[in-house]
């Protein structure tokens, strides 16, 4: 898995198409402006201070399939506040979202010499799973906040410190890229089988 900067057209649009999804930036936040983050936008914060924004690529290739971020990087108190955004839906359910969030958080406290990285869930989000399985210790909620077609959610709060951290071990994204790989050489061998009794 790589970590790629946006600076490139190419990849900001990527991403900002993958974040005008509603399945996405509904647990987000923008400000009420999921639905309208440009590319120009995505390049801006970019290029801020207080952003770092990375999209991570699958083990296969170097083809971005998701985003990690953090904003309110803050210089001073050593924080950020996480979140990231699976794109490509093919990888989604793979363990690609879990992997980039724990790696993420290493480049966070070792290469950005961040103390303490914060996020927050919208309740009912399944994303929960990876927050929890990248060590985030739940330290309160938000209440009604978040809002969803109208309706109110709660905000799961959760923090890392780096003394906390540990990159998340899982061989499940390797499990099923051999799978997939078993799958496509028996593939191979029976079209091989076919094409030989064909003749
Ligand atoms: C969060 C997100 C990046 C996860 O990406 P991913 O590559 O599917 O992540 P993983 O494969 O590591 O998933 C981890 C677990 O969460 C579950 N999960 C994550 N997102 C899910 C979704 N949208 N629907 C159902 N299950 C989901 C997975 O099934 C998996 O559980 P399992 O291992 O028990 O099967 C992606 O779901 C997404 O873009 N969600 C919308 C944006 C969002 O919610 N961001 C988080 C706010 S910080």
């Amino acid at each position: 898995m790589k970590f790629l900067p946006l600076d490139a057209p190419g990849i900001l649009e990527l991403a900002a198409g993958w974040i005008e999804k509603k399945e996405n930036y509904q647990w987000l936040d923008f400000g009420g402006a999921g639905h309208r983050v440009t590319p120009m936008l995505l390049k801006i914060l970019a290029q801020s201070k207080t952003h770092f924004l990375r999209v991570y690529t699958s083990e296969r290739d170097d083809n971005p399939i998701g985003i990690v971020a953090l904003n309110g990087v803050d210089r001073t108190s050593n924080t950020a506040t996480f979140w990231g955004a699976a794109g490509d839906k093919s990888f989604r359910s793979r363990g690609y979202g879990t992997l980039a969030a724990s790696r993420f958080m290493t480049i966070a406290f070792r290469d950005l010499g961040l103390y303490s990285v914060n996020t927050w869930v919208a309740e009912g989000n399944p994303s929960l799973k990876i927050i929890e399985r990248a060590g985030f210790c739940f330290i309160g909620r938000q209440r009604q906040c978040h809002y969803i077609d109208g309706r109110p959610h709660d905000r799961l709060l959760f923090d890392l410190l780096a003394s906390e951290h540990k990159e998340y071990e899982d061989d499940r994204w390797h499990r099923i890229e051999d799978r997939r790989n078993d799958v496509h050489r028996k593939g191979a061998m029976n079209f091989g089988r076919g094409a030989a009794s064909s003749h």
